[in-house]
């Protein structure tokens, strides 16, 4: 029996990363899945190596009406939604002291805006019994130099999902998250530095996981599979650190 069989589900930043690896496998476990992504291009890209029931939504998460589109399109096509996986995110370092409003808005607008507006119009949607997840990170419990930015945002993402948990509670609609440490995606090649910076970046994460090395998107979207599922009934409101150990030591 597939785990997601009949379920529909909303991935946020589908084209890419952890929420392609999650929509890959969401899709093999049965589920419908809509593949939201701010570039047509990538999503029709992917799109053309995926197999089962599935749309792709182009929607800006930072963007109030793109949000309600993303909504609109995944209701016409497949009625009520199940699983609501608040992926999409951006990570683009910045010393304290050369922080600028524009850096703030940009990271604010996409990583806690998004997911709150995106959960604002999805609520009504959503099967009592249904699941929603946000993708945090290890930047919420460990310092990471010049990403004070981005840390805060998962650390307003992670207070938000609690006050969430608390209102949908009526509903029994489960709220949890996921938090990453270093995994291997596009993300650092979009960080706006150069490859040197960024291996070497990448070397420093690694020697800092007990595990002593990357994580993979296939192994996040484990986790995003088991929290969605009916495996994961009676878990409700946590944080799952999927961080090789890096969050504990
Ligand atoms: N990789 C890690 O080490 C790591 C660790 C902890 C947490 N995370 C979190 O994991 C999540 C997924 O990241 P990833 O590592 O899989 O990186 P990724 O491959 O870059 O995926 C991020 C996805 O979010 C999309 N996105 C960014 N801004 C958007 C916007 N305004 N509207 C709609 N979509 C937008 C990206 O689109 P584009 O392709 O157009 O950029 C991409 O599809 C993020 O929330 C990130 O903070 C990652």
């Amino acid at each position: 029996m597939k785990k997601l069989e009949n379920k529909v589900a909303v991935i946020t930043g589908a084209n890419s990363g952890i929420g392609l690896a999650t929509a890959k496998l969401y899709l093999e476990q049965g589920a419908k899945v809509v593949l939201a992504g701010r570039r047509l291009d990538a999503l029709e890209e992917v799109a053309q190596d995926l197999d089962g029931d599935f749309i792709t939504v182009r929607a800006d998460v930072a963007k109030a009406e793109d949000n309600k589109r993303l909504i609109d399109e995944t209701t016409k096509k497949y009625g009520k939604i199940d699983i609501l996986f608040l992926n999409a995110g951006v990570a683009p370092p910045t010393p304290a002291d050369q922080i600028t409003e524009e850096h703030y808005n940009y990271v604010f607008d996409i990583n806690v805006k998004g997911p709150i507006l995106a959960t604002k119009v999805a609520l009504p949607h959503l099967n009592d019994g249904g699941s929603i997840l946000f993708t945090n990170s290890v930047v919420t419990q460990r310092g990471f130099e010049g990403l004070g930015v981005y840390s805060a945002s998962k650390g307003a993402l992670r207070a938000y999902q609690r006050v969430l948990t608390a209102e949908v509670k009526p509903r029994k609609i489960r709220v949890n998250s996921i938090a990453p440490g270093p995994i291997a995606t596009p993300i650092y090649d979009k960080m706006g530095l150069p490859q040197e910076t960024i291996d070497e970046m990448g070397k420093g994460f690694a020697q800092q996981v007990p595990l002593g090395r990357f994580g993979t998107p296939e192994e996040i979207a484990k986790s995003a599979l088991f929290l969605a599922s009916d495996d994961a009934t009676y878990i409700n409101g946590v944080e799952l650190e999927v961080d090789g150990g890096l969050s504990q030591i």
